[in-house]
């Protein structure tokens, strides 16, 4: 089992994509093991895009992602990295392919709704930036039978 960190952004929050977009990601067969609504704050962003930190967007990708609070999640299942980058789609929204959440909701590049960690290693990092092991869950879903 694998587990990856979401980020449902401002423009989700904003636009009340919420629940649709958790949906899409619960439907797949992922069993939500952590989930909160913080505000990042500018300490936050740098540790969590330290890549990023230099590039000439991180400003306005600062200002965006300080805007509004944010839905932090962890996902857990089988290839849930991979899958669930596949279920969001490319980071440009226009170049999504077809049925990602990217395309079927936005058409920004940055404004692109939902951050999924991008490699196992990743998730690691990032899951610890965001959640204490008390907030995380352990737990049996009774549908897992049945999907995997
Ligand atoms: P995310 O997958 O969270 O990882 C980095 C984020 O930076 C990305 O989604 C976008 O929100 C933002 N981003 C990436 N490239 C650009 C860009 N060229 N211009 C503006 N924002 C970007």
């Amino acid at each position: 089992m694998e587990r990856t960190l979401i980020i449902l952004k401002p423009d989700a929050i904003q636009r009340k994509l919420i629940g649709k977009i958790i949906s899409r990601l619960e439907d797949k067969g992922f069993k939500i093991v952590g989930l909160k609504m913080i505000k990042i704050n500018e300490d936050l962003a740098k540790k969590h895009y330290e890549a990023h930190v230099n590039k000439p967007f991180f400003p306005s990708l600062l200002n965006f992602i300080t805007s509004t609070p944010v839905i932090v999640m962890v996902l857990e299942g089988v290839d849930v990295v991979n899958q669930v980058r596949k279920l969001v789609g490319a980071t440009d929204c226009k170049k999504a392919e077809v049925g990602t959440i990217r395309f079927d909701f936005g058409l920004s590049i940055q404004n692109n709704l939902i951050h999924a960690s991008e490699t196992i290693q990743d998730a690691n990092r990032e899951i610890s930036i965001f959640f204490n092991q008390n907030e995380l869950f352990d737990y049996k879903l009774l549908l897992d039978e049945i999907i995997y």
